[in-house]
């Protein structure tokens, strides 16, 4: 038997074996943009639906080779035991809570996630009877106080957009199974280069595969992985509900994940470089980076994430107005004002604006996102390069 081999490895050689032409095979694995499989006569797609054929695929809504390598590749790299694509993060994250709850039941969230996973528990899970209270999820006793004979689900995002608070995945965990709820780990912002919930006790882990994992900004589309039962039932909802991804967003995706180790831990020494940098500077009133001392989950964060705190922060440059002038001057120096994350490139973006605009300033305040906060990405560049751009953009800010 060959010994496991390391993540770096793993994803360097991911793609389906292809077929052989001729006495060779492509090395690259194969896009199959087919909508359909064409079958030798009835019997065969009888045993497909009977499922004694589960190599073989039949529309594209109940998945295709290459969702399925997707599927795969985040699972393995996640340690679950399966995995099911979707059209995007939200796709999945709805797939996932879909999964599980049902009119009646209860979710408890932290209340520092995603904005539109914010507005997705708050408005269409509501509509459907879901109902949800937001907590501090750095605060396990909060998320106990809100646990009821109907939560079903304890949902949280292992590096929150935008403040990166850090939940402590484990205690979490227990106080979910002790109520008999699940603990859903939105893992997009961490990749499961830097965390691996499920060895933290998580059920089901979701990411949106335009960040991290695709890594260009370039392919759509979402994954939820863990449990295989919870699997199978967001599964069946995705197909049902119409949500499943591509097959050329997942070739994407996969080709986007032969160098994500190499790119986290790129994105990671550069993002520490920044943040230090951010947080010497006196015209910043705040750098929210987990590996800073003064970040509030600086000691969960230094344990739960040996290898790394990845690419992402935020800092608070005081107003709107100066945001709006950092903005402006970033787009011409070379920062894009991107509303989306994790590519090779240094990025920013306004939560205030974008990801939170449907919060209320007195929502957007509670949890942090003040008017004057922006939401860095650091990239894969030079670190001395982004740091100069950083401050050129800065400086212009503060004259303008
Ligand atoms: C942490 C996090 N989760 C989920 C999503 C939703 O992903 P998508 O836009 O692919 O639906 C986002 C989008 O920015 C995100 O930042």
């Amino acid at each position: 038997m060959t010994a496991r081999r390391s993540a770096r490895t793993r994803a360097a050689r991911l793609g389906e074996a292809e077929s052989r032409v001729g006495s060779a095979r492509a090395l690259a694995d194969g896009l199959h943009p087919t909508t359909v499989w064409a079958f030798d006569d009835l019997d065969a797609v009888d045993a497909w639906y009977e499922g004694r054929s589960p190599d073989t695929f039949l529309y594209y809504r109940n998945g295709g080779p290459n969702p399925a390598a997707l599927e795969a590749a985040v699972a393995d790299l996640e340690g679950a035991e399966a995995g099911v694509a979707a059209g995007s993060g939200m796709a999945a994250i709805s797939g996932a809570f879909l999964a599980v709850a049902q009119a009646g039941d209860h979710i408890v969230s932290d209340q520092s996630v995603y904005g539109g996973t914010t507005v997705l528990l708050r408005t269409e899970l509501a509509r459907l009877g879901i109902a949800t209270t937001f907590v501090d999820a750095t605060d396990p006793a909060a998320v106990a106080a809100a646990i009821r004979p109907t939560t079903k689900i304890v949902h949280v995002e292992s590096l929150s957009n935008p403040l990166l608070r850090c939940p402590d995945l484990s205690v979490l965990a227990e106080i979910a199974h002790r109520a008999g709820a699940i603990l859903s780990v939105d893992n997009t912002f961490a990749s499961p280069i830097l965390l691996r919930p499920c060895e933290h006790g998580a059920d089901i882990i979701t990411h949106s595969l335009a960040k991290y994992l695709g890594g260009h900004s370039v392919a759509v589309g979402g994954v939820a992985v863990g449990r295989a039962s919870i699997v199978a039932a967001a599964r069946d909802r995705l197909i049902r509900f119409g949500g499943t991804i591509g097959a050329f967003d997942a070739w994407m995706t996969l080709q986007g994940m032969k160098t994500l180790p190499l790119r986290m831990a790129a994105h990671a020494q550069n993002g520490a470089r920044v943040a230090r940098a951010l947080a010497d500077r006196a015209d910043i009133v705040r750098v929210y980076y987990p590996g800073l001392t003064d970040h509030p989950d600086h000691v969960v964060a230094s344990r739960l994430f040996p290898d790394g705190l990845g690419g992402m922060l935020s800092f608070d440059v005081g107003s709107a107005a100066t945001a709006r002038a950092f903005f402006a001057a970033g787009a011409e120096i070379g920062i894009p004002l991107a509303p989306s994350l994790a590519d090779t490139r240094t990025t920013v973006s306004y939560p205030a604006g974008t990801s939170h605009r449907a919060l209320s300033r007195h929502e957007r305040y509670a949890i942090g996102v003040t008017d004057g906060l922006i939401r860095l990405s650091v990239g894969i560049e030079d670190a001395d390069d982004i740091v100069a751009d950083l401050d050129a953009a800065l400086t212009r800010a503060k004259t303008a």
